[in-house]
């Protein structure tokens, strides 16, 4: 979804994937070519010469996934973007746009919206692997290279790589193959949404900005009105898809992991970007 942005925007774009979900397309999918096939764990200077930013996405992407082995995730996530980034500087790139997540706020414990300097709790080796790489990259700032951490909350929307196990994809993929809108917790946990497109339009803003706008910097990428209940989000799938009822997984508890973020850092440093999504809106079955 971020490599044809890009190249609208009129960059030139080579993607480097390990390719773990080879032939997992969800219809058309030349978003990555042409394309480098490597590990981030043994990418070396040479690969990356020539190259004006690097937008570092590649991990094992979220928290079951990271909880099956968290040694696997934290080489991947936190030793494999250390490489990346030594990599990046070491070969004179001098942009390093990093996806980090919001899950890094983990466990609130209040009801206000967390800016950029709210404590983090990660709750999982997947959180904690954001942590870290965000504090490793922020020792490798200066000497021409300027690390970004895009917090970014949890996303929904259709992409080539489409994800069903996020939230809000994963309500309406559960309503639509099943007939249920099916709630793994008791849906009283707080989670900032947004849409895939915009986080690539985020990206882009973030590479057109004057580097000191945006060096060694943390932004949480997302909208304010978009901080919601799991149980709202199961509402509005509800809403669209009436024949289908709201249902609890067995056993299904609070979820710990619960915050609201406040958006305003991004939007004040640029206010010519905008979310032009709403989860609320923009659950519908194509
Ligand atoms: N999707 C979300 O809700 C969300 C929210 C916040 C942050 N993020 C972060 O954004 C990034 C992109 O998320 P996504 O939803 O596109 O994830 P994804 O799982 O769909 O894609 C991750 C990609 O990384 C590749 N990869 C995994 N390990 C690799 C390795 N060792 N070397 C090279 N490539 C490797 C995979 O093959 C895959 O193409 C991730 O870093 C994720 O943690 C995602």
């Amino acid at each position: 979804m971020l490599a044809p942005a890009l190249r609208a925007a009129g960059h030139d774009v080579i993607g480097l994937d390990s390719f773990l979900y080879r032939g997992c397309d969800f219809g058309e999918a030349d978003d990555f070519q042409p394309a480098l096939e490597l590990d981030v764990r043994d990418v070396a200077p040479s690969e990356l010469e020539g190259f004006d930013a690097v937008v570092h996405l590649a991990a094992l992407s979220n928290d079951p996934l990271g909880d099956l082995n968290p040694s696997w995730t934290y080489d991947v996530n936190l030793d494999g973007t250390v490489n990346l980034a030594r990599a990046a500087k070491q070969a004179g790139v001098g942009r390093f746009v990093f996806a980090s997540s919001c899950s890094m706020y983990g466990a609130s414990e209040t009801a206000d919206a967390l800016d950029e300097h709210a404590p983090l709790r990660p709750l999982t080796p997947y959180a904690e692997s954001k942590v870290r790489a965000e504090q490793a990259l922020r020792e490798l700032a200066g000497d021409g290279f300027s690390p970004v951490a895009m917090r970014n909350a949890t996303v929904y929307g259709v992409s080539p790589r489409l994800r069903l196990d996020i939230v809000l994809n994963n309500l309406v993929a559960w309503a639509h193959t099943t007939g249920a809108i099916r709630l793994q917790s008791d849906g009283s946990a707080w989670r900032p949404l947004v849409h895939v497109r915009d986080v690539a339009t985020a990206a882009g803003t973030i590479l057109a900005a004057p580097v000191e706008a945006v060096h060694d910097e943390a932004f949480n990428i997302g909208s304010d009105d978009q901080n919601y209940t799991i149980r709202t989000l199961a509402e509005a799938v509800h809403a669209r898809m009436p024949e289908c009822e709201v249902e609890f997984a067995e056993g299904a508890s609070a979820d710990p992991r619960s915050y609201r973020v406040d958006f305003a850092k991004f939007a004040s440093r640029f206010p010519a970007f905008r979310c032009e999504w709403t989860a609320s809106a923009s659950v519908r079955i194509v």
